[in-house]
């Protein structure tokens, strides 16, 4: 026998049933899919679908050379002509902004838009982190600050309650200022960091001059304390930004949201500025974060849009199921709701045209496949979750009727005309 071949590290099978160590299934997965199309639609989202593949350089130019995605996680490869450097997309905002600006979507009127589908990061493979993930994203395109904000806050809050999750997910906010403002600040932290280079790990001396910020985020506790004494970009906001947050957080109140303010979340990606945001939960161990988003006014316009004030977010798929499947709730029932069997000569194709005329009726419906005995019929029937159990043997081809089994509830067994059995499984799902 060959050798077998195993999947990629750190990207998964969707299986119809649960694995040992990936606990979704497909069906949970297509549950979840469709709350989410319709929870988008109710908040005037369109959906957007862009290729899994881009131009390197739009990775580079969005999210920033010095971030760790595009410095360390991106799968990049040269097209087979070599001209073009391609990557697998490493998150949806780029590629969502990229197809925007290249069809004139904003050129009429601001966008709501939505994706959901995988996303590639060479990360660590462990429990919530994969190399290959899946985002749902929205972005709202054209749309000043800060009704847009509590807006985007309002709609994940609303997805969380449907899955049953909301207490499970704290939301912390910040504001980023503009890029002035954090320029400003980005001066200030180096100059700070440089009179405290001696005692920074080898990790934050990087950092310091490439992406300082990050600094801030570090986990190392022996710096905590060098951490929580550098200047605070609060400081460095000016009125106008101070105002939008401001406006920001009284919506949140007003609305009921609960938040948290956290003057060190930057986010991991460089196209951020004043408000941004993250949902986390103590429920999943490391990978705590399940939902991050926040403004990003000036990508538009460097991808060669025109200015275009905008926000979004973005959830991990693997991360949000794995906590519903836990403690939340989502309706995942993928079983049939007839399993139709047969016995005896002729029987087959009667039982096909029933389980026709069933599926007419929009009605799931399992036939079994073959000529078993009734009795190990019964057992697959079982197995497959199905409520009701459709029979057709000698006795009821003879007859023209159907024997009809509640395999769940409390009705029992009974034998109808053929003509009514469509009339009998609604009058027993009732
Ligand atoms: P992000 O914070 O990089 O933001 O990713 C969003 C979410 O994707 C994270 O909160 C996490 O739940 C999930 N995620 C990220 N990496 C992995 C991984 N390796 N395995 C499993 N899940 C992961 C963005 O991607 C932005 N594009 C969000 C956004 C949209 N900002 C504005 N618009």
């Amino acid at each position: 026998m060959s050798q077998k071949i195993q999947s990629v590290k750190g990207m998964n099978d969707l299986l119809p049933v649960e694995q040992k160590d990936f606990k979704l299934t497909a069906a949970f997965w297509q549950a979840f899919e469709n709350t989410v199309q319709k929870w988008a639609a109710r908040y005037g989202y369109r959906q957007i679908r862009t290729p899994i593949v881009e131009q390197t350089g739009l990775f580079v130019r969005s999210i920033g050379e010095e971030t760790d995605v595009v410095g360390k996680e991106m799968y990049t490869f040269a097209d087979s002509n070599d001209r073009l450097s391609l990557s697998l997309r490493p998150e949806g905002t780029a590629s969502c902004l990229r197809a925007v600006v290249e069809h004139g979507l904003t050129h009429e009127a601001p966008q709501k838009l939505w994706y959901m589908g995988p996303m590639f990061r060479r990360e660590r493979p462990q429990k919530g982190r994969y190399r290959q993930f899946h985002q749902v994203g929205v972005e709202a395109l054209g749309f000043e600050p800060a009704q847009i904000d509590a807006e985007i806050i309002a709609m994940c809050a609303d997805l969380w309650r449907e899955l049953g999750i909301s207490e499970f997910l704290q939301l912390e906010i910040n504001s980023l200022g503009n890029r002035e403002e954090r320029a400003a600040h980005r001066a200030a932290l180096v100059d700070y960091l440089r009179r405290h280079e001696a005692a920074l790990d080898e990790d934050s001396r990087r950092r310091m001059d490439t992406n300082p910020l990050r600094v801030l985020d570090t986990k190392n506790p022996d710096l905590q304390a060098i951490a929580d004494n550098a200047p605070r970009l609060a400081d460095y906001l000016g009125e106008e930004s101070r105002r939008y947050y401001r406006e920001f957080k009284d919506l949140l109140d007003g609305l009921g949201i609960a938040y948290r303010e956290n003057h060190r979340l930057v986010r991991g990606l460089d196209y951020y500025n004043h408000t941004v945001f993250e949902w986390g939960t103590d429920k999943l161990g490391a990978q705590a974060t399940v939902c991050g988003g926040g403004r990003y006014d000036g990508l538009m316009a460097e991808l060669g849009g025109k200015d275009t004030p905008s926000i979004g977010f973005a959830m991990g798929v693997e991360r949000l199921l794995l906590l519903v499947r836990e403690h939340g709730c989502l309706n995942a029932d993928a079983a049939p709701a007839v399993f139709v069997m047969q016995q005896g000569e002729g029987a087959v194709l009667q039982a096909m045209k029933y389980a026709a005329a069933l599926r007419e009726a929009d009605w799931d419906v399992l036939q079994f496949s073959g000529s078993a005995k009734l009795q190990k019929q019964f057992k697959h029937a079982d197995k497959s979750g199905a409520r009701f159990a459709l029979i057709v043997a000698e006795q009821e081809l003879e007859n023209q009727e159907v024997t009809i089994k509640d395999l769940r509830g409390t009705h029992g067994q009974t034998t109808v005309p053929a003509a009514k059995m469509i009339e009998q499984f609604k009058l027993w799902s009732e």
